[in-house]
């Protein structure tokens, strides 16, 4: 990515566009989780809502099936007051042989400022970046990327253990069709920490020398080294060939099984993006443990997409050029539906 370009991606007070975490400098990260914190506190609000992004638009365009990803972005964005549009693929024109180009610019003709995207194809977000004037969020693009995962998972994990740096994370299951695992190889080796690729051959990438990560296909050897063990879901859909012998076996040998879970140290944390198939790569009972996440991991990604949101579209191109967007006394202010925005507000400085 030429330096340009990059300055439109987030980072630098001129974001554009969040569409990977190779994206992020370690500032852009910090930046995000320290605003994510902010987010955290007005969720715990009797009434959960800022006036941030009043008068924004923000679209969920969903080509592929979600519901973490989908309804904490839409969550995150009438919490920020924006006005959401979403975009049901099985009852849109898409059926009738739209374009997803044709798509976007009839979708922006109605007038939107931020549009989130999935999609099965690897790139699509960046195609769709290119078409529009809005900023484009990647909520998860085919094997390629899906870096509001990997924030909210870097923001629950430090929750727990402060800083990463020096910290041991393995990486556990179907690493090769895995957005979230590329995605959190390059947050969790950014933010200092130690990162282990465990899975058989076969749900390895070709090659892993681009990463600085262990390779091991050893879970029983790497586990009692852990602070982090990060299940990943078996990505059956996405596999065209018998890549396991059966689940069962992939099971018996990478499965995080109760056995395996009591073998990772006090204080270690299970995590898993969801959605799980218990009894597969995580048993049922070790999902519901104490030091596993995973409903925080959901919880925090509300957070987490309001903090990239607000990044996007109330701070960055606009913090010199206009009011603060959290200032109750911004012109146009009025009491709203939810009450008045001064109740619920906080200033710019209580946001960074
Ligand atoms: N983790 C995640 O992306 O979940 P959804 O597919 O439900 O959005």
């Amino acid at each position: 990515m030429s330096t340009d370009t990059a300055r439109e991606h987030l980072g630098g007070g001129s974001a554009r566009h969040l569409l990977a975490i190779s994206d992020l400098h370690r500032d852009d990260i910090e930046d995000l989780l320290e605003l994510t914190e902010t987010f955290v506190e007005v969720g715990r609000r009797p009434i959960p809502k800022v006036p941030a992004l009043r008068g924004r638009t923000v679209v969920s365009l969903f080509f592929e099936d979600s519901t973490r990803t989908r309804l904490s972005f839409e969550t995150a964005a009438k919490r920020l007051s924006a006005d959401t549009m979403s975009f049901a693929v099985s009852s849109s024109s898409v059926n009738k042989g739209e374009s997803v180009r044709d798509t976007i610019e009839t979708i922006e003709a109605m007038g939107i400022d931020a549009v989130v995207v999935r999609h099965r194809s690897s790139g699509v977000p960046a195609q769709i970046a290119g078409w529009t004037n809005a900023s484009v969020v990647n909520a998860g693009d085919g094997w390629h990327q899906h870096p509001t995962q990997a924030l909210l998972d870097a923001y629950t994990a430090r929750t727990h253990l402060g800083s990463l740096e020096g910290r041991h994370v393995a990486i556990v299951g179907d690493i090769k069709h895995s957005r979230v695992a590329r995605s959190n190889i390059e947050m969790f080796t950014a933010l200092g920490a130690e990162v282990t690729l465990v899975a058989p051959p076969t749900l390895l990438p070709s090659s892993t020398n681009a990463w600085q990560v262990n390779v091991s296909n050893d879970l029983d050897a790497v586990l009692p080294t852990l602070d982090i063990c990060y299940v990943l879901r078996m990505q059956q859909e996405r596999m065209t060939e018998a890549l396991v012998p059966s689940l069962r076996e992939y099971t018996a040998c990478f499965g995080l099984t109760s056995e395996r879970a009591d073998r990772l140290r006090a204080g270690a944390l299970i995590m898993h993006p969801g959605p799980m198939n218990r009894g597969v790569e995580i048993a049922g009972e070790v999902a519901d443990r104490p030091n596993a996440v995973i409903i925080e991991q959901v919880a925090n990604g509300v957070a987490v997409r309001m903090a990239v949101l607000f990044m996007l579209l109330g701070s960055g191109r606009h913090l010199s050029a206009a009011p603060s967007p959290l200032d109750a006394s911004s012109p146009g202010d009025s009491p709203t539906a939810d009450g008045p925005a001064g109740d619920v507000d906080v200033s710019m400085e209580d946001a960074r």
